[in-house]
């Protein structure tokens, strides 16, 4: 049983016959050799066949300090041989108490509160939600409305698809989603620590003009700060979640940050608001909160939205809201270690000077490559346009020819898993690789690149 287990073609047959893969086309992924992960060290993992891989998507961004961290391997077993779950529905224990301390030590002043879930698109449903009820407890029932940015991505789910701005992904369901207003996104171009240029104008027009006209009946507007990964890194200025959080204050509109993707280190610190001095009405993380180790999220809020939820059981203020696993132990045990791990990696430097080394690296290699339309990179976080190699800077390969997908494939070979948006590769390494391993990710990902375009 053991040697049938990691047999790959045994693996292969099971895969093809019975999995179904998220966000891939399956017909073509049955025609490419399946890689079964076994098992990961730091930065690498490797597959059942013994070869190994940067991980330079830190396994769909969640990944801080690596795999099979021992320092996290050990919270998470202490935990496990105490209680692997217990409901945290009108029960507490120590590490969801703990960690909603802790949350509310390292988040902006005012965030005291912290509701529990499991996955990105639920804590940004939790924000709405609570957003929705307290105007109806508080006596503005006609705030209802959403904004939301053009391009943005905060999850599947019905309330996260009507919030997002993505007709790729999810075109097709408009018909059940909620109505919501969307404002143009900023523009701006960045790499190597230099904005090289930058304009919010629009964008702040349009939520100023809006919200002169509409902000009586808006409850809330989202915005993933200073990047918006899913929709391939685009970049904001970065005073501009400033002038936002201004203007939501100033029309009592809520403002909901998604750090799902760039809290817990991705952008040089904890929190993308703490470092532009803003605090939000909610705070919405997931991914690197538990290191890439388990599901758990977070909703952080106010103790004055908090208490508009307040009263008798026959009142009927509380949140209707939870999920299973929210809060679990193990995950909430590797929350609390890692965040401890990260603040020593955040006030030695260390964390500063990876993120240094990466964007110079990043230049060195790209800048100006034949095959590279644009870079956009801040923190540890870097999109790669690719083009053909022609005049015409504009130039994109015809969407079917797959060529960031067939570049990804052919990094398998240079020992990169990477993972495409159409023809821009997404480079999301964890927070703990080191320079020889960055010379390797762009170096390598550069031959395949050029061995797969030159074609
Ligand atoms: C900014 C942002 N919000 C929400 C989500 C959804 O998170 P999850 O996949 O955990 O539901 C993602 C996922 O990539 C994200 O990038």
């Amino acid at each position: 049983m053991e040697k049938r287990l990691f047999d790959p073609s045994y693996l292969d047959c099971a895969d093809l016959a019975h999995g179904w893969h998220a966000f891939t086309q399956m017909q073509e992924y049955a025609g490419f050799p399946q890689v079964h992960i076994a098992s990961g060290q730091g930065c690498w993992i490797y597959d059942t066949e013994g070869r190994h891989y940067l991980d330079t998507n830190a396994s769909i961004w969640t990944n801080v300090h690596g795999h099979n961290d021992v320092e996290l391997n050990a919270a998470l077993t202490n935990q496990l041989s105490a209680i692997a779950h217990s409901t945290w529905l009108g029960l507490s224990h120590p590490n969801g108490a703990l960690l909603g301390k802790q949350l509310a030590t390292l988040a902006p002043d005012g965030l005291t509160r912290t509701l529990y879930s499991d996955n990105g698109s639920n804590a940004v449903e939790i924000a709405l939600k609570l957003s929705f009820q307290y105007r109806q407890l508080t006596g503005k029932p006609e705030k209802t409305c959403v904004v939301g940015m053009e391009n943005a991505y905060h999850g599947d789910t019905f309330g996260t698809m009507s919030v997002s701005d993505n007709p790729t992904f999810h075109g097709r369901f408009a018909h059940w989603c909620f109505e919501k207003i969307t404002f143009p996104a900023p523009q701006c171009s960045e790499w190597n620590g230099v904005e090289h240029s930058a304009d919010d104008s629009r964008s702040i027009q349009f939520l100023i003009d809006l919200f002169e006209k509409e902000s009586s009946r808006i409850s809330c507007l989202v915005l993933e700060p200073w990047i918006q990964g899913a929709a391939g890194m685009r970049l904001q200025p970065r005073y501009f979640l400033r002038t936002v959080a201004d203007l939501c204050k100033a029309y009592d509109v809520h403002l909901i940050l998604d750090e799902v993707f760039v809290g817990f280190g991705r952008t040089g610190d904890f929190f993308v608001c703490k470092q532009e001095g803003v605090t939000p009405d909610f705070l919405c993380l997931a991914k690197g909160l538990s290191a890439g180790y388990l599901p758990l999220a977070a909703t952080l809020t106010t103790e004055k939205i908090y208490s508009a939820f307040l009263g008798t059981f026959d009142s009927y203020r509380a949140f209707f809201h939870g999920h299973t696993f929210a809060a679990n132990p193990l995950a909430s045990a590797v929350a609390l270690k890692s965040i401890e791990k990260l603040d020593t990696m955040i006030k030695s430097k260390q964390l500063k000077n990876t993120i240094r080394y990466f964007g110079n690296k990043c230049a060195e290699v790209f800048e100006g490559h034949p095959h590279v339309a644009e870079i956009r990179q801040r923190g540890l976080a870097c999109a790669l346009d690719l083009k053909p190699v022609d005049k015409d800077p504009s130039r994109r390969f015809p969407i079917g020819e797959r060529r960031g997908f067939k570049v990804c494939m052919k990094a398998r070979e240079y020992g990169l898993l990477l993972r495409p948006l159409c023809d821009s590769l997404l480079i999301v390494p964890p927070l703990i690789i080191n320079s020889a391993e960055i010379d390797f990710l762009f170096e390598n990902t550069r031959m395949a690149i050029e061995e797969t375009l030159a074609n």
